[in-house]
């Protein structure tokens, strides 16, 4: 076969002999399409395929597999490990010309749908940080979130939603006036109106892009509770959505280990007590907090202090 190279006169071609090698690539180089052409000689290619797919950068990079058709056994596995095509030699260059084009059509067609979720996504640390004292906060809740969507056993759709919805969950008060967000008293009964509507509101926002559809119930109903008494929409028990559930009860054991200016940070384990109280109290999912609790070594009482800005 006439090296890979020369049939993509367009393409900056960057070769590697071993999966290692290209893994090593991928962290350093932007690439648009990976092609396993060539057995490689410290792992199959399904192999490559799965350990490409781990890292969250490259889930959306195009992995194309060229093999013997008279091996269907690697097909299926690289299929199976990630890859998005596997095209059985010998092939045609402009056959193999064209299916590239096609995936790389596709990727840059992605890579723009997450610019503007990037664009999204600034928004809402911007968000966190108009108020100092929550800084970190977003990635705290979506790590805390997705331990929990593993722990359950959760699809990677729904654990992806719930890494996105630890970021973007608040994003409606960026519409919340600081005058009401920062206030040190309590709200009116006016403000608490406009201080819910960020839920609402952070819908609204994210609705425009198709991609977080499946981010939308956590924005809108982090703020349910249980029993009903939450907001926006009152919703009861399973009524509410579970990915807004998870969310909630690792926002709350957040916000209870940070120290407030009006509270210092609780220990780990008055934090639980705390779940656990409200979940008594009708407010959480008791289920999920009993799992929440499971989360984490039953040793220590680890006292968690955070810096507070002056
Ligand atoms: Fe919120």
């Amino acid at each position: 076969m006439t090296p890979l190279v020369n049939h993509f006169e367009n393409f900056q071609v960057l070769e590697t002999d071993t999966g290692v090698d290209t893994l090593a690539l991928l962290e350093i180089a932007e690439a648009d399409i990976v092609i396993v052409a060539d057995r490689l000689s410290d792992m199959t290619a399904a192999d490559l395929c799965r350990q490409i797919r781990r890292e969250r950068r490259a889930r959306l990079l195009p992995v194309m597999v060229l093999g013997l058709s008279d091996q269907p056994a690697d097909e299926a596995d690289s299929l199976a490990a990630g890859a998005d095509e596997f095209i059985s030699l010998p092939v045609s260059a402009p056959a193999l010309q064209a299916r590239v084009w096609a995936h790389v059509r596709r990727k840059w067609a992605a890579d723009e749908r997450e610019d503007v979720e990037t664009i999204l996504f600034s928004l809402a640390q911007t968000v966190e940080q108009r108020d100092p004292l929550t800084g970190g906060h977003c990635q705290r809740l979506a790590d805390l979130s997705v331990r929990m969507g593993h722990r359950m056993g959760l699809s990677t759709e729904d654990v992806e939603a719930l890494y996105r919805g630890g970021f973007l969950h608040d994003i409606g008060k960026i519409a919340v006036p600081d005058s009401i967000l920062f206030k040190p008293g309590p709200l009116t009964a006016e403000e608490w109106v406009v201080m819910r509507s960020h839920t609402t509101r952070g819908e609204e926002i994210c609705k425009q892009m198709r991609t977080l559809a499946p981010v939308l119930p956590i924005i809108r109903s982090h703020h349910e509770k249980w029993d009903g008494t939450g907001y926006p929409d009152g919703l009861r028990r399973e009524a509410i959505p579970l990915l807004a559930r998870i969310l909630q009860i690792a926002d709350v054991y957040d916000a209870l280990t940070t120290a407030r200016p009006y509270k210092p940070a609780f220990s780990h384990l008055e934090a639980m007590d705390i779940l656990r109280r409200e979940a008594r109290m009708g407010w959480r999912d008791p289920e999920l907090v009993h799992l929440f609790t499971d989360l984490f070594p039953r040793t220590a009482d680890t006292r968690v202090f955070r810096a507070v800005a002056s």
